[in-house]
């Protein structure tokens, strides 16, 4: 079992595409194991985003991440890390295959809706980020026979 952190981007909430992505989410049979709503800190983004600093788009990315409430999620299941990748789809929503997140509701490179760890790395360092270990739930409920 792996765990991955995926974030609503300020563009999913705005457009009131949240129901949509986590239906898509649990549907596939991952798990949520932390999910909170907030404005995102530009100290937080900063670090977040830390690997694109030097890029040119830094300061643009920071700009829209900050702009309005994200709801930052953890979830887990079987290669959740390349699983939630695959259900985004493409980084470019011009390019993402339909059927994807991104390739069904979006054709914008930036406002890309969905972010997800793009490695087991990364999401051990994201998770540790965005939440407490306390905020982590564990959820018996899920532990049955018939589990995805
Ligand atoms: P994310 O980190 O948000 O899940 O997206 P990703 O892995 O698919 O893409 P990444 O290369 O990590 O880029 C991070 C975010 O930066 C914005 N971006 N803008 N204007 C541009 O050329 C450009 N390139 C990337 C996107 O919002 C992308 O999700
Ligand atoms: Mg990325």
């Amino acid at each position: 079992m792996e765990r991955t952190l995926l974030i609503l981007k300020p563009d999913c909430v705005a457009r009131g595409l949240c129901g949509e992505v986590l239906a898509r989410l649990e549907r596939k049979g991952l798990r949520l194991v932390a999910l909170k709503l907030l404005n995102v800190p530009r100290a937080l983004a900063e670090k977040h985003y830390a690997e694109h600093r030097d890029k040119p788009f830094f300061g643009e990315l920071l700009e829209f991440i900050t702009a309005g409430a994200a709801v930052p999620l953890v979830v887990e299941g079987r290669n959740a890390v390349a699983v939630c990748r695959k259900l985004l789809g493409k980084t470019d929503g011009a390019e993402s295959e339909p059927g994807t997140i991104r390739g069904d509701f979006g054709n914008s490179r930036s406002f890309n809706l969905v972010h997800g760890s793009d490695s087991l790395a990364s999401a051990e360092r994201e998770i540790a980020l965005w939440f407490k270990p306390e905020e982590l739930v564990e959820n018996k409920l899920f532990e049955t026979k018939f589990a995805v």
